[in-house]
């Protein structure tokens, strides 16, 4: 069974076998998150990053999947990199952002990961309210059919953490 956490801090701090970013389909870095985990993590990152654009996905990795590239510098082994959906009003992505969970737990299965640190996938650039991402989050991850034993949800500040707290 997964025992869900929660902690208020920094994803790249964490000591956890995976550290899950929130990338763009480029897989070439950004903000937040993924800005965070390419600067503390080294450039080896990026380069891992850059050949699974050439080998696997050319035109990028889509919304909702997720792919494996070593951690660099951080403290955790692996980083899991998925992209969430794009907030709409127009659209309900919410499947894509329960994949991006799963996805990222079917790859932590395959690296053999037992510990894993998640971020708020999609609640910052790309505009998801907190409180149904949260749901959706918590939900995904709680039905989830995996050998991890903890998924730590990593929460930037309070208000986050407030939000995946009343969720849980
Ligand atoms: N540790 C934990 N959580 C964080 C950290 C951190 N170091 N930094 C930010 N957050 P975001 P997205 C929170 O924007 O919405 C990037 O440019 C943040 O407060 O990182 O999926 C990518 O390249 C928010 O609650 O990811 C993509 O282009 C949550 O993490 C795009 O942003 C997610 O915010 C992806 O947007």
């Amino acid at each position: 069974m997964t025992n869900i956490t929660l902690a208020l801090g920094d994803i790249t701090e964490q000591s956890v076998d995976a550290v899950v970013n929130a990338a763009n389909s480029s897989l070439l870095g950004g903000g937040g998150v993924d800005g965070a985990i390419h600067r503390k993590g080294g450039p080896g990152i990026l380069d891992e990053c850059r050949d699974v654009r050439a080998s696997r996905y050319g035109k990028g990795l889509p919304a909702g999947q997720a792919v494996a590239t070593t951690a660099g510098r951080l403290p955790a082994r692996w980083v899991i990199h998925t992209v969430g959906p794009v907030f709409s009003t127009a659209e309900d992505r919410s499947a894509t952002l329960a994949s991006c969970y799963r996805e990222a737990l079917r790859v932590a299965d395959e690296l053999g990961a037992r510990t894993v640190a998640f971020p708020a996938v999609s609640t910052g650039v790309y505009r998801w309210p907190l409180d149904d991402a949260a749901r959706i989050a918590l939900t995904t991850v709680r039905d989830a059919d995996t050998a991890v034993t903890e998924a730590r949800f990593v929460l930037f500040d309070q208000r986050a953490y407030d939000a995946f707290e009343t969720a849980l």
